[in-house]
């Protein structure tokens, strides 16, 4: 069989350099990485080393510099910008730290949103998102506004929303990093029921080294490239 097919991602030799008034900012460097299907991965370090930098890159929203990534065995950025999107948006699910969901939306309305716009009917889609409700625990709450949930409410909604397209990745960019722990507790046992049930992979990035002990693999993003954190127990 072939060696690579059970890797989601393979990123090879990646740059990326931003253009800044007074000279350049290379902020990744030659960066490798493999993802296999099922992983939960974990990218710690600094702020500003360049972790949201790297999840946009493997997320297609930005582009390296130089180097590829590979996502079910294609390379991404030989292809066009609509060849792109449509990976983006049918493989891909985002997480961010603040949650960023429609406020003139209700929740139910919220999670049918990106199946109404990959065109399914509307029935299908309503459906389909009652189900994903349900899975994150908010069925009660589907006919209410986002303003009105709790963050750990919000972010299970924005989770839910995520993964109702049935994206291969999940991007989560500091999950819980607007949360307490009691509650950013809870959202990581929540995607570890998804990596159980549904074969979910995902990379997450994290300051939180707690968030780091859900995950199957830690990597501190130092110069430029990802340094894996071999010796676990400095994590407990
Ligand atoms: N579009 C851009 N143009 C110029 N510089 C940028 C751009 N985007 C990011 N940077 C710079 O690249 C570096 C990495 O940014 P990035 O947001 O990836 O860091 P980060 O590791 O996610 O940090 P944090 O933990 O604070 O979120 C930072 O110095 C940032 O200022
Ligand atoms: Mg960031």
């Amino acid at each position: 069989m072939n060696k690579s097919a059970n890797k989601l991602i393979i990123v090879r030799q990646l740059v990326k350099i931003y253009p800044l008034p007074d000279g350049e900012l290379k902020v990744l460097d030659g960066l490798d990485l493999e993802v296999e299907r099922g992983d939960l991965v974990a990218i710690m370090g600094a702020s500003g080393v360049g972790k949201t930098t790297l999840l946009n890159i493997i997320g297609t929203i930005d582009r390296p510099t130089s180097g590829e990534v590979f996502f079910e065995n294609e390379a991404l950025f030989s292809k066009d910008p609509r060849e792109l999107a449509r990976i983006r948006n049918k493989k891909i699910g985002f997480v961010f730290q603040f949650f960023h969901l429609l406020p003139e939306f209700t929740v139910i309305e919220n999670l049918s949103l990106p199946l109404l716009i990959a065109g399914w009917p509307r029935q299908k889609a309503l459906s389909k998102a009652w189900e994903l409700l349900k899975e994150v625990g908010l069925e009660k709450k589907a006919r209410v506004y986002p303003s009105l949930l709790s963050g750990g409410e919000q972010q299970r909604v924005a989770i839910a929303r995520a993964l109702v397209t049935e994206p291969s990745l999940l991007l989560a960019d500091e999950p819980t990093g607007n949360l307490d722990w009691g509650t950013g507790e809870k959202i990581m046992e929540l995607l570890s029921y998804f990596h159980e049930k549904k074969g979910l992979t995902s990379l997450v990035v994290t300051h939180n080294e707690k968030v780091a002990r859900f995950c199957h693999r830690v990597f501190r993003l130092e110069d430029g490239r990802l340094k894996p954190i071999l010796d676990r127990s400095s994590l407990f």
